[in-house]
């Protein structure tokens, strides 16, 4: 019979679909608990109107202030870091210039829903239309996906977006790779998905972001329900220090993966098992949708 511990990496024993527990669900005091749901909920309710109405005014205009003020001021995110690999933090100007741009190829991971809008707002880029998120399905073959799109694919990995048959249309689009096909728990990086050599990078500056999120529970290697997704997003009463993301930018003369996953592999100690790929998710979702979620073993 198989066992959550089928899905852990045996090296390390990371299981990088297993989710990061929420806040609530870990506080021990039953008062404090109570307390912190009866705050949440009005604050849900609060926000909720803000949040529908600025997200449909970016998504009809465009207007990058807009997202901002959902990303920052609505989900509480401090900041976004963004750094460049060998470049000083005071050097604005060239960390500026090397953020995501129009003919970029950036390799980066993939762990939850709001992975497309962060993405977005650190491009060099005013359009959320020129921002394409590319993701490969199981035999290689990449789909496009756009900012909102990638938030449905986040949530259901059958959910399909146009089939990439050259990378010619995508000059003057920042694309985003995103190679491990399907969401982790941060925790480790999952295995790329190898791409049909029919498509060709070249044309493009190649470039690997490496992402963190906090906090962790904001990941979602597991689907969870959208409505769910959205009241933890809107009721982050974490301190304000707690809430960032971090993204660190490396260079690359070309496209080669195994050079590429080396960036992500010196971010952290974790290489994991070749065979958690997407199908082993998907059979781990099923898995765990069926059995008590306290259980670890
Ligand atoms: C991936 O997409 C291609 C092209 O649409 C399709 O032929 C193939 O069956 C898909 N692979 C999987 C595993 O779904
Ligand atoms: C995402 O899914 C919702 C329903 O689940 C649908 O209404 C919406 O059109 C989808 N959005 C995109 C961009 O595919
Ligand atoms: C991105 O990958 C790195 C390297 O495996 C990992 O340390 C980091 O947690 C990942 N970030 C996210 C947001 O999944």
């Amino acid at each position: 019979m198989e066992k959550f511990s089928s899905w852990r990496d045996k090296g390390t024993g990371i299981s990088p679909f297993m989710p990061v527990p929420l806040p609530l669900s870990q506080e021990k005091s039953a008062f404090k608990r109570t307390l912190l749901s009866v705050v949440k909920v009005p604050l849900f309710i609060i926000k909720l109107p803000f949040f529908i109405l600025f997200t449909l005014a970016y998504y009809i205009t465009s207007l990058k202030p807009l997202a901002n003020f959902v990303f920052f001021v609505l989900f509480g995110f401090k900041n976004i870091d963004f750094s460049v690999e060998g470049v000083k933090k005071s050097n604005i100007d060239v960390i500026n210039k090397n953020k995501p741009s129009p003919n970029d190829i950036i390799v980066a991971n993939y762990s939850s829903p709001i992975d497309g809008l962060i993405y977005a707002l650190v491009a060099n880029t005013y359009n959320w239309h020129n921002v394409k998120f590319l993701v490969p399905n199981q035999s290689g073959e990449l789909f496009e996906y756009s900012l909102w799109s990638l938030v449905n694919h986040s949530f259901d990995n059958s959910v399909s977006g146009s089939k990439v048959e050259s990378l010619s249309s995508y000059k003057n689009k920042v694309v985003f790779l995103l190679l491990e096909g399907t969401t982790s728990n941060n925790k480790a990086l999952l295995p790329f998905v190898p791409l049909s050599p029919n498509y060709n990078f070249d044309g493009f500056a190649v470039k690997t972001l490496v992402s963190k999120i906090s906090p962790g529970y904001l990941t979602m290697p597991i689907p969870v329900s959208k409505l769910g997704y959205l009241f933890e997003l809107l009721t982050n009463l974490n301190k304000l220090t707690l809430n960032y993301i971090k993204l660190k930018c490396y260079k690359f003369d070309k496209f080669e993966v195994v050079e590429l996953r080396k960036t992500f592999a010196l971010n952290s100690l974790n290489s994991i098992d070749k065979n958690l790929n997407i199908a082993e998710k998907q059979k781990f979702v099923a898995y765990y949708k069926n059995h008590d979620v306290k259980k670890t073993d």
